[in-house]
């Protein structure tokens, strides 16, 4: 036994919201392996086992240093019997024979590269895996029955998994303020998501606009759908109408009101060269020479390139509690509703913030309040990559 002069072991709280987690960290070697286990326990429906091992790899991303031994291991929170098992090879063998025979099985694959196919979720792909089909092309050639939402994500797969670049999401966030400020003056236009965590990279670009003046944003969405449309921006729109209405007595009540449009996932047209914020004196117009495939099958060629967006409009009074849901990680995003809900009585979504003691709703200006509400010492978005 070790006599007690021990240098105190790190310790790492257990909710996600209430540690900060840089984007680069010190164990990627263990949490892509626990990850793949955890995509693969989603592609199998398995969302327990998921989160167990998404919130396994988070604690480690929290870590100041690397984890060279089991010893590291000691005191932290989360980590269970499957994931300490999977860790513990990692470090004696340098892999996990479960990850890698994962990461090689041929479900694993082929859930991987459907569900990267835009607009297929977990089911259809599972379906279409039964059935023997593989890869993207194979939905063509056996001639599936897409939904428009499919044939977009495989007509631009190429485009839509190649990373957007930070460059290309400013470039996308002038785009955006154009057609905003065309149809309303004034209003305010926030990126969110990775970008706004302070990624290089991610898979799409995220957006949450919203105006000073209540009721100003009503109708919004719409008019600037059409204004990219008019300017031949858009390959792909899905609208939802805001489907939330505060009650008296309590959150999240199904929709009745449905005259609100709020978010739209889309597929927008991005001219090459024209990305970033320095002179667009670019002389590189390749365009126009290339095959005209013409009209609605029109494919990425050297001169613009399909990134997916998304767009979402709040009213300012839920400005502060939309800012916080759209900013993610998608794990720091549900650890903070899983905190309010089982520690505060209190139930958090991107619209509000209710007390069920008080039963009441705490109204917030700013993400700080609402961490406050919550009890919670507040971490920036560049520390909320759990
Ligand atoms: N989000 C949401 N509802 C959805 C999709 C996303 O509330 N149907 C929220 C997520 O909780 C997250 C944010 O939107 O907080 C961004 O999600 P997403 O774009 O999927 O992920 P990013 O963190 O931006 O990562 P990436 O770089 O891969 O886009
Ligand atoms: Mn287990
Ligand atoms: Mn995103
Ligand atoms: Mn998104």
């Amino acid at each position: 036994p070790k006599p007690s002069a021990d240098p105190p072991a790190t310790t790492v709280k257990s909710y996600a919201c209430q540690r900060r987690t840089p984007l680069k960290h010190h164990n990627t070697f263990l949490t892509d392996a626990l990850e793949i286990l955890a995509e693969n326990a989603e592609f199998n429906e398995n969302e327990g086992r998921s989160v167990a091992f998404r919130r396994s790899a988070s604690v480690l991303k929290a870590l100041p240093h690397v984890v060279r031994g089991m010893d590291d291991l000691k005191n932290l929170p989360c980590l269970g019997e499957h994931s300490v098992r999977v860790i513990k090879e990692i470090l004696e063998d340098g892999t996990s024979s479960e990850v890698e025979s994962t990461r090689q099985s041929e479900q694993y694959q082929a859930m991987k590269a459907l569900t990267g196919v835009f607009g297929v979720g977990v089911k259809s792909a599972d379906r279409w895996f039964r059935e023997g089909l593989r890869r993207p092309l194979d939905l063509i050639h056996t001639g599936q029955k897409l939904n428009l939402a499919q044939q977009a994500g495989v007509q631009y797969y190429n485009d839509l998994n190649r990373p957007v670049t930070k460059r290309e999401a400013v470039a996308i966030s002038h785009i955006v303020e154009k057609a905003v400020n065309a149809v309303l003056s004034g209003a305010i236009i926030t990126l969110m998501g990775g970008f706004r965590r302070g990624k290089e990279v991610g898979h799409d670009v995220d957006f949450l606009i919203t105006h000073l003046e209540e009721g100003a944003e009503e109708g919004l969405m719409p008019k600037v759908l059409n204004w990219l449309e008019e300017q031949g921006l858009l390959l792909y729109q899905k609208t939802t109408r805001n489907s939330y209405l505060e009650s008296k007595d309590g959150p999240a009540r199904p929709p009745h009101n449905l005259d609100r449009f709020e978010r739209c996932f889309s597929i927008f047209k991005l001219e090459k060269g024209k990305e970033g914020s320095g002179t667009s004196l670019n002389t590189s117009y390749d365009s126009g020479t290339t095959e005209g495939i013409t009209g609605t099958t029109e494919q990425p060629g050297p001169s613009w390139r399909a990134v997916r967006v998304d767009l979402v409009v709040s009213p300012f009074s839920q400005f502060a509690f939309a800012t916080l849901g759209w900013t993610g990680s998608k794990l720091f995003e549900r650890e903070l509703r899983r905190w309010a809900g089982q520690e505060k009585g209190m139930s958090l979504s991107s619209h509000a913030l209710y007390d069920s003691k008080q039963q009441r709703y705490l109204r917030a200006n700013s993400e700080e309040e609402i961490f406050a509400h919550l009890g919670l010492e507040y971490i920036p978005p560049s520390e909320r990559n759990a």
